[in-house]
């Protein structure tokens, strides 16, 4: 594990929309799992830096700001200012969560499209567009829904199907307008393409020799480029956006979605300006040895391995692809999808006031929808939290804690002869933590965080085997060394868990009495021994258990909500 220079790392998580405050399932396999990622290679001592931002535009917060009567702009600072504080109290490490408003941003997009267009790849052509003569405007993306010409879901929108994840180019049928239900009739303008096809060899080779990606993201990917690739617009009939910079498109903007990914790249660019290392930003994208992760919801993955590399691709200059693109399936509630009308799920805002941050986070990332959907349920939450954080971590290390300051005064006890036994379970301390670290560089974060657990239930299991307490009075020396080894394990707790839990782990750090923070450490921490005679403070139990009653809980759900649409 010894690592000489520290490499760059670009954590990533999906651009939420702030249309709508995220809820729990958008949180996990953007956000949190990214934040996870980061905290961990900021410990092993890489150079890391976690961006992304506030997704402004395209026809979600159109659509939304028509709903709300209230300007984009008004809608999108209002939302971009909560969501970007609600991310903060998640403690999400982000050194830049910036907004696709952004003069950054805006700046680089449309130059990074105008060389692209002076490299040849982008075509202008006049196009029949869905139009609704009722409203007076184009329908494009979300403005209009219909049936998915290639599964036949029935609420596809007009740039995706939610359903099989395929991208459609207003290509629905039965089509109808979103604002007022119509049906649309075609119109002539005309649009700016970029010609996705001439890269179709570039990606496939590419994304066959990625070792990282995991196979959800890759065969989906694959599939499409075997499928054919199309022209896809890049330009769209709508105010509310980035102005396209292509001779002839006045009037014009750029698509949400070629917008929003560039914003990785301008995002790296303008927190480097900030750090006033200007050129930084390079290292990221263009030093081969710099590893980018994408933390995204599995609708998201074509943008990531089609549509951003082949933008980059087709600057002509040697930009690093996405390394991995982890996505995760989808978070359901009581085995519905989260929806907002019908008041399904849990939103980001509302879980904070019911439960410490700490409690989210570990639920969430040890059932990290990795493989499968995954479906919330109170019994599943009380059960994981009361069983994993409360019984086992939590009880271990108060356990260990509290003898160590009523029987040893507070020191770590001087160890005499370690046996074979003490040996072993020093030896699967470090096993574990190698295990942790194996797990998150290969994105399986779930796994990660029930290895975590895993390692207190060894610390548990010595301790109930042992009974050292039984032997305080007969061997004190042999009871100082059993405490001494339950101690390293409380120390490589503290170190491993700072990634899932960073406010725990911190005041764990701070009742072992230990330097600094817990987030100034290192990885390699977790196995440095608490030296025998160093004091630590008195501990407090770390985390309640919840009381399992599921009626009671959506009660005070329900309670929050009211409240909270209350005006
Ligand atoms: N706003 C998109 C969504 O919520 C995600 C954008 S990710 C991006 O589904 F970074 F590519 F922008
Ligand atoms: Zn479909």
């Amino acid at each position: 594990m010894v690592q000489l220079t520290p490499e760059k790392i670009l954590v990533t998580s999906a651009w939420p929309y702030i249309n709508v405050t995220p809820h729990l399932g958008n949180l996990v396999g953007s956000v949190l799992s990214a934040d996870v990622a980061a905290r961990y290679y900021r410990l092993k001592g890489d150079d890391v830096l976690m961006v992304s931002g506030s997704d402004t535009h395209g026809t979600p917060i159109e659509v939304e700001a028509i709903k709300e009567g209230i300007t984009p702009k008004a809608l999108t600072d209002r939302n971009h200012a909560k969501v970007a504080t609600l991310f903060q109290k998640w403690n999400a490490s982000f050194d830049n969560y910036t907004s696709t408003e952004s003069a950054v941003h805006k700046q680089f997009v449309q130059e990074h499209l105008m060389k692209i267009y002076k490299n040849g790849y982008i075509f202008a052509q006049e196009t029949q567009m869905l139009y609704c003569e009722h409203d007076q405007r184009f329908l494009p993306d979300r403005f209009v829904e219909g049936k998915c010409p290639y599964c036949g879901y029935e609420h596809a929108r007009g740039d995706q199907c939610d359903k099989c994840g395929r991208l459609l180019e207003g290509t629905l049928v039965e089509p109808h307008c979103i604002i007022c239900g119509s049906t649309p009739t075609f119109k002539t303008t005309k649009h700016w393409y970029i010609d996705l096809s001439r890269f179709s060899d570039q990606l496939t080779t590419y994304l066959k020799d990625n070792k990282q990606m995991p196979s959800n993201a890759k065969n989906f990917s694959l599939n499409w480029i075997k499928e054919g690739l199309k022209p896809r617009a890049v330009t769209r009939d709508v105010e509310w956006g980035i102005p396209a910079p292509f001779p002839g498109a006045e009037g014009k903007t750029i698509y949400v979605w070629v917008d929003a990914v560039l914003g990785y790249v301008s995002a790296t660019i303008e927190q480097c300006q900030r750090l006033g290392k200007p050129e930084k930003w390079r290292e990221f994208w263009f030093n081969k040895n710099a590893k980018t992760l994408y933390f995204v919801g599995k609708d998201n993955i074509p943008f990531h391995t089609i549509i951003l590399p082949a933008l980059l691709l087709a600057s002509g200059e040697d930009y690093n692809l996405p390394w991995d693109v982890s996505a995760t399936e989808f978070l359901q509630f009581k085995g519905e999808k989260a929806s907002k009308s019908r008041k399904i799920g849990i939103w980001i805002d509302e879980a904070l006031e019911m439960f410490p941050v700490d409690y989210w986070r570990f639920f969430l990332t040890a059932t990290r929808p990795e493989v499968k959907d995954t479906d919330f349920s109170w019994e599943f939450f009380v059960g994981k939290i009361n069983a994993d954080l409360n019984d086992t971590y939590g009880n271990f290390i108060h356990r260990t804690l509290t003898f160590i300051n009523s029987k040893f005064n507070g020191e770590i006890p001087q160890p005499t002869k370690l046996d074979a036994d003490n040996e072993v379970v020093l030896n699967t301390i470090r096993e574990k933590v190698e295990t942790i670290a194996k797990e998150i560089e290969a994105s399986k974060l779930q796994s990660a965080a029930n290895t975590l657990i895993s390692l207190s239930r060894v610390g548990n299991q010595y301790l109930n085997e042992k009974e050292p307490w039984k032997l305080l009075k007969t061997d004190p020396e042999k009871a100082g060394t059993i405490f001494y080894v339950a101690a390293q394990i409380v120390k490589a707790l503290a170190v491993a868990s700072a990634p899932f839990i960073p406010t725990t782990s911190e005041q764990l750090w701070q009742t072992l009495g230990l330097q600094s923070s817990v987030h100034k450490a290192r990885w390699a921490d977790a196995v440095t021994p608490l030296e025998a005679a160093h004091k630590i403070g008195t501990p407090k139990p770390l985390f309640n258990k919840i009381d399992a009653d599921e009626k009671k809980l959506d009660e005070v759900l329900r309670a929050i909500r009211e409240k909270k649409s209350a005006p």
